[in-house]
């Protein structure tokens, strides 16, 4: 997420959510071999990792003939690279014999004839250029000829997601000359500049005389904004809680928003989770007596628009046009159905949305199966043929859940490399289960079904389901419902190729307290930690750092094991209660959020977006080469209550990490966060996003350059300017060899 740390609370609101207040018990059930040294490219060593590669369709490479480059077998050490050290300075820091090059910036022409981009907020035609606030990414091969081929290692298209904007009292202020208006309401012209700059990218880039660029006048460019028209797919598509004015059927809606953490499909489309929608939209003060207190009522409440609530831009008062009406999510006409108004509209958001990199005519489309909230990546689990395919998928709010859609559909390896790509997504994501993650506190875990034969969900007296488009819509209602357990915000997720087990990233959550009051819980087996965190002066309090958590399934699709993975920490911390993965200072994070296992060496890459360490370090990421679920042993976190009372919680942790199995691999420029991997398939040039470098600038200093907390990608000799940008940098070893060895 964008996530000012030291940020206005209306900033805090917007992008870190806080509305489940349902009783789910945080302790009921709750409470209750290192990686296979597998070859680097497929088919390159021997047995283990060719079934391995096998049983991850990642065999499945599109139409192309080309050879598949074969390595020697002989795997590279992987770790062998100098851990990066902590760091505030404003640059990003790699491994000694890495070179990290800038590929891709926020205001980037990438269509031909577009002017290239001054930086100093007189430029336009945003739609034509980089979006903001670089986010997930992935990549798409090309071949010779400009088509799709997944073996392509020097030419593809890079989907990235353009977040949200570095801003401060309603305006994107470096978007604008002079900071832009803040207050409300907003000019058109603004409003135009900072809708076009939220949504995707999807640009070329190549390597040629070994450097890597970006092809800012490829046809196959193209940018969705928040305004593009995108089709409702799935159970919720034409529903009654989907008509608007722009839509009287309800199966289009315009725009897609947020855009956090990614995924790719095995037939080769891009998908794109969009994670704090709800901010850009408004709701009148007396809006619930408009709707007559009806259930749409519940439902806005429980995606965190009450009554009364201010959008994040005012973008709805940029004018009588349709365009910034639609930002007014309540309760304006007279219709009996909303199709005279946008009292629907934020029901438009909150999906995973398919796109088509590689066809830009092609529409994209919302995949309400995979349910409403605030969606990060979308991760497949082992794809097999004639099994159903599993899709992971995390809700990152503090107290929210974990999520996976089954598919109706089994498996057809043809799929792959099906023509109609989108055709193969209305396939395996139209029709399907979705399910909820309860986590026992004896290390086992239940996957519940979000579906109206389930009596919990038909009977819930909080809100009266009708159908499964409501569940589609209302999923957060649904699992509530059910008593999933409320986890400490679940980001990113991604499955491991050696061995198909699931590991989320918990950013942190304030909400976990040994003495909760208020919005606040318990912590619970698998989100045991509540402590207190200084940052300076100021104290950080619940689990300020974050974990990871992993699952392991086995033959029965409802039932998995579970334990933490690692628990981010400071290396000084206390190692019984905080620093329980006893980490190093080469080592030690705080809040990891994206999350990529490498498909070429195995590396689990874990980034961070953090509030709490960043006294000490920028944001930054870290080399894994983990083991597996139960590989660890069990701990005993032994807490004192107000009144006395004792409370331990034993929790099942992962085997601890030594100097061979995770490292710190970059630092990012201050103010930034890491975020987005992705990879060539012979694994030699990663692509990461560094995401609003100095957001932490006050807008009255948009015009002082002296004044900003980054200057970067400037200072690094990209690009005119010295207002800070978000971008994709490009990381290779000089050598030439494979990233993370
Ligand atoms: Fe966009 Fe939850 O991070
Ligand atoms: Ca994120
Ligand atoms: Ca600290």
């Amino acid at each position: 997420m964008n996530h000012r740390v030291d940020a206005p609370e209306q900033a805090i609101d917007f992008n870190n959510e806080n509305s489940n207040t349902s009783a789910n018990p945080t302790f009921d059930a709750v409470l209750g071999a290192r990686l296979s040294r597998r070859g680097l490219l497929r088919g390159s060593v021997g047995s283990v990792g060719t079934a391995v590669l096998a049983g991850f369709g990642v065999t499945a490479c599109g139409g192309s003939d080309d050879p598949v480059v074969v390595e020697p077998p002989a795997a590279p050490k992987l770790l062998g690279f100098g851990a990066v050290p902590k760091s505030l300075a404003d640059v990003v820091a790699v491994p000694a014999g890495y070179t990290a090059s800038v590929l891709f910036a926020l205001g980037d022409p990438i269509a031909s004839g577009v002017a290239a981009y001054k930086n100093d907020g007189t430029d336009g035609d945003y739609d034509k250029r980089a979006g903001d606030h670089h986010d997930g990414m992935e990549w798409f091969g090309l071949g010779a000829d400009g088509k799709r081929n997944d073996n392509a290692t020097e030419r593809g298209l890079l989907a990235i997601n353009h977040e949200a904007t570095t801003d401060e009292k309603l305006s994107s202020f470096f978007l604008h000359a002079d900071g832009g208006t803040s207050t409300l309401p907003r000019p058109a012209a603004e409003v135009d500049k900072e809708t076009a700059i939220h949504g995707i990218a999807v640009v070329e880039v190549a390597k040629s005389t070994g450097k890597w660029s970006y092809v800012p006048g490829s046809a196959q460019n193209f940018r969705l904004t928040a305004l593009s028209a995108i089709e409702i797919a799935g159970p919720a598509r034409g529903n009654a809680q989907l008509i608007t004015k722009y839509s009287p059927t309800g199966t289009t809606t315009r725009g897609t928003l947020n855009n956090c953490g990614t995924g790719k499909t095995p037939w080769g489309t891009f998908l794109t989770g969009e994670e704090n929608w709800f901010g850009y939209f408004t709701r009148g003060a007396a809006d619930d007596a408009a709707r007559g207190n009806d259930k749409s009522v519940t439902s806005l409440k429980r995606y965190g628009r009450n009554q009364g609530a201010a959008s994040r831009h005012g973008w709805e008062t940029g004018g009588a046009d349709d365009k910034y009406q639609r930002w007014n999510n309540s309760k304006t006409g007279a219709s009996a159905n909303g199709s005279d108004d946008y009292r629907n509209e934020m029901n438009g958001m909150g999906y995973i949305v398919e796109i088509d990199a590689y066809d830009k005519t092609r529409t994209a489309k919302k995949r309400t199966g995979l349910g409403r909230f605030a969606h990060e990546s979308a991760a497949f689990g082992k794809v097999e043929a004639g099994k159903p395919l599993s899709i992971y998928m995390g809700d990152d709010s503090r107290g929210e859940y974990i999520y996976k859609f089954v598919s109706t559909a089994t498996w057809n390896p043809a799929d792959a490399n099906a023509n109609d790509r989108l055709a193969i997504g209305d396939k395996y994501m139209d029709s399907g289960k979705l399910y909820a993650a309860k986590f026992n506190a004896d290390g086992t875990g239940t996957w519940v079904e979000l579906a109206l034969s389930n009596t919990a969900i038909s009977g819930y007296a909080a809100y009266k389901f009708a159908d499964a488009a409501d569940i589609a819509i209302n999923t957060r209602i649904a699992a509530d419902a059910v008593g999933a357990t409320k986890m400490d915000r679940p980001e990113w997720n991604a499955v491991n190729p050696a061995n198909g087990e699931i590991y989320f990233t918990l950013t942190n959550n304030s909400n976990r307290s040994v003495n909760p009051t208020g919005s606040q819980y318990l912590p619970d087996a698998a989100n045991p930690r509540a402590y207190t965190d200084m940052k300076g002066t100021s104290a950080q309090n619940g689990n300020p750092n974050g974990h990871l958590v992993r699952m392991k399934e086995g033959a029965a699709v409802l039932a998995f094991t579970w334990d933490v993975y690692l628990f981010g920490a400071e290396a000084g911390a206390d190692k019984a209660m905080v620093n329980i993965s006893s980490l190093t200072a080469d080592q030690d994070f705080s809040s990891p959020d994206g999350l990529v296992f490498s498909k070429a060496t195995g590396i689990c890459w874990i980034q961070t977006d953090d509030g709490a360490y960043t006294d000490v370090t920028n944001c930054m990421m870290l080399a894994a080469v983990p083991g597996s679920v139960g590989d660890g042993a069990k701990k005993t976190l032994s807490y004192t209550k107000a009144d006395g009372s004792k409370m331990d919680i034993v929790t099942p942790v992962g085997k601890a990490a030594t100097d061979s199995t995770l490292k710190r691999f970059l630092v990012g420029p201050k103010g930034s966060e890491i975020t987005g991997l992705a990879e060539t398939p012979d694994g030699k040039a990663i692509f990461v996003n560094i995401q609003h470098p100095g957001e932490g600038t006050a807008m009255a200093n948009v015009s002082d350059a002296t004044k900003y907390q980054s200057q970067w990608p400037a200072n690094a000799g990209y690009g005119a300017g010295k207002r800070p940008r978000s971008a994709t940098i490009v990381i290779t070893k000089n050598d030439g060899g494979v990233i993370g060895s």
